[in-house]
């Protein structure tokens, strides 16, 4: 039997990534263009900038990844693409030509939940979990805990009440000084902290419950950088500070979790499981469990085309495929996930 070949296409938010996924091969191309430079200059991700940005790049980056694979449109089985949740525009642009393509090439387009992307980020490692497994997805726009028991069973155990993790890194890096995205420049100047900060709160950790809470943290930072004369140092141990209260937060929730579902296996995927000191924290929990944490590599770990193309193979071998529709959700929980 012919392989199967899958060209995934991400374009939810301020990144163009395509990829191929090869059923024998695994990625057998990689594209991505970060839009990050276009958005610094207003501290954030400007919507309407996004998507024209996305209409630029979104064919170039094909046609590469095509030639990277050296792979014809006829090679391909399948275009995978992000259906939401994400900025509608940018969404658009992705499905758009995701659709276009496949009616094209007269093959099957599936629409994929950006966030099971992320969560099946991880099965593109040699060391892969196996199901039931939890997931915690730390990215600019979400936190959530889920319970994984197979493809699309999904069940959202806990998440954020406010800000998501990662925005609450940007968020605070930004009160700081440092430039957009902030998140791993704060990981990065939090390295040189000495530890003599006062302790930040854990958040919602003093009562039952999985969900999270991240807006006051910044909000205590903005006070303490407003208190303490602005030194390098001093900045430095509040970003330690900041960055110890948001990952022990994540860890207690975490071996709440675990204990509340007796899953012994955790993936952690989104931008923010890149944050090293995360990953060791999560790595001592687990083994203190008797469990193991799964992650994507670092490339994978921010929005790509990768996990789409991956999603997407899983997908197609369920036979998950779909007509002519074009359709996009800006808001879509995990929960509710429809495989179109
Ligand atoms: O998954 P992702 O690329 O995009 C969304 O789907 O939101 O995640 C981006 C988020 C940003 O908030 C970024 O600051 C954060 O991930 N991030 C980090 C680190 N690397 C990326 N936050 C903390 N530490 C890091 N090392
Ligand atoms: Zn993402």
């Amino acid at each position: 039997m012919d392989n199967i070949r899958i060209l995934g296409i991400e374009s939810s938010c301020d990144e163009t990534g395509v990829a191929i996924y090869d059923s024998e091969q695994g990625i057998c191309a990689h594209q991505l263009y970060s839009q990050v430079k276009l958005h610094s200059e207003y501290g954030g991700v400007v919507p309407e900038l996004a998507s024209r940005d996305h209409v630029r790049k979104i064919i170039p980056l094909i046609e590469q990844t095509l030639a990277e694979a050296n792979c014809k449109p006829q090679a391909i089985s399948a275009i995978a693409y992000t259906q939401g949740p994400g900025l509608i525009g940018a969404l658009l642009v992705g499905a758009t030509v995701a659709r276009s393509l496949a009616y094209g090439w007269n093959k099957p387009a599936i629409g994929i939940h950006h966030l099971e992307g992320h969560l099946l980020a991880p099965m593109l490692e040699d060391e892969r979990p196996d199901y039931p497994f939890l997931a915690l997805l730390v990215s600019g726009g979400h936190t959530q805990i889920c319970e994984v028991r197979g493809l699309g069973d999904y069940r959202l155990i806990g998440e954020s009440i406010d800000d998501a993790a990662g925005e609450a890194f940007d968020k605070t890096a930004k009160i700081m000084g440092l430039d957009y995205p902030g998140g791993p420049l704060l990981a990065k100047l939090a390295e040189q902290g000495d530890g003599s900060e006062k302790r930040f709160p854990r958040p919602m950790t003093d009562r039952p419950g999985l969900d999270f809470s991240f807006s006051g943290l910044k909000t205590f930072a903005a006070n303490r950088v407003a208190a303490v004369e602005q030194t390098p140092q001093n900045m430095a141990n509040i970003a330690q500070a900041f960055q110890d209260a948001v990952v022990d937060t994540l860890a207690i929730k975490c071996k709440r979790a675990v204990k509340q579902t007796g899953f012994k296996r955790l993936v952690v995927a989104g931008g923010v499981s890149a944050n090293k000191q995360l990953r060791h924290k999560l790595a001592q929990l687990m083994s203190a469990q008797g469990g193991q944490v799964y992650y994507p590599r670092a490339e994978y770990c921010t929005d790509n085309g990768a996990m789409i193309a991956y999603a997407g193979f899983c997908h197609y071998r369920q036979r998950q495929d779909a007509g002519l529709a074009i359709e996009v959700f800006p808001r879509w929980p995990l929960s509710e996930k429809v495989c179109s």
